[in-house]
């Protein structure tokens, strides 16, 4: 699914050059729930970026699904994004005073999909993820920090991506509601789906089934349980 050979990315701004990944390697099949663990500045945002196809290495090769996303353009690249990935961020990033039904729907807007079925697969999406059906119409602004996630992981879903990827995504809750939002992705891995996980919390990488550990631009362990 995932196959990336020595990559790094240099960061240039101004004349300082920051070295953020020195060469990183590894593969992900499909189906595995993976998570990147590594202390902050570790490089673990710019390779999930890079594994996300929302940006491209320095240099090293990456395939996605035996394609080379390194040589992508960047409309090549958005359209990689929209058929394979499902993104969710730490801070959720619904649109506010809009309901949870529309922001599941939101990414199929400008897809040639009526909107029936937008709405019918929003409701599928919002189901799978554990999303209570009285909360359809409740305005996303109106839920708590667990039920955003879940509308995240939701919206992440609906164009039934082959991997999703989720960037510090119990960053914003507080313990017991991180567990709550783990086990949906334990749920929604157990169905199949390929999950790369980012976290610098040892304790949330634990829901994975591998833990692959970064440091200063470099893979420093990985292993399965
Ligand atoms: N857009 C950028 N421009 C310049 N430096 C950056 C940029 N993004 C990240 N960096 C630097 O790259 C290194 C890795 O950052 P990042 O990938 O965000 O780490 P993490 O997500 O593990 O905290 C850090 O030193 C950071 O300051
Ligand atoms: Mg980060």
């Amino acid at each position: 699914m995932i196959e990336c050979k020595d990559l790094k990315k240099i960061y240039v701004s101004g004349d300082v050059e920051t070295e953020a990944l020195k060469g990183v390697t590894f593969s992900i099949a499909k189906g595995e729930f993976v998570a990147i663990i590594g202390p902050s500045g570790s490089g673990k945002s710019t390779l999930m970026h890079i594994l996300g196809a929302l940006d491209t290495p320095t240099s090293g090769t990456y395939f996605l699904d035996g394609r080379e996303v390194s040589k992508l353009d960047d409309d090549q690249l958005s359209d990689l994004r929209r058929e394979k990935i499902g993104f969710v961020f730490q801070a959720f990033n619904l649109l506010p005073r809009t309901t949870v039904l529309r922001n599941v729907m939101l990414p199929l807007l400008y897809s040639e999909t009526s909107q029936q079925e937008r709405e019918e697969r929003a409701r599928q999406c919002l189901k799978y993820a554990g999303m209570e059906e009285s909360k359809f119409y409740n305005l996303s602004n109106q839920l708590s920090g667990g039920q955003m996630q879940r509308v995240a992981i939701a919206r992440s879903l609906i164009n039934n991506p082959a991997i999703i990827f989720a960037d510090e995504p119990t960053g914003n809750l507080d313990t017991k509601t991180s567990h709550v939002v783990m086990e949906a992705f334990q749920e929604l891995h157990k169905k199949g789906h390929t999950i790369i996980l980012i976290t610098h919390e040892p304790e949330i990488a634990e829901f994975a089934q591998r833990v692959i550990t970064i440091r200063d631009g470099v893979i420093e362990s990985d292993l399965r349980k």
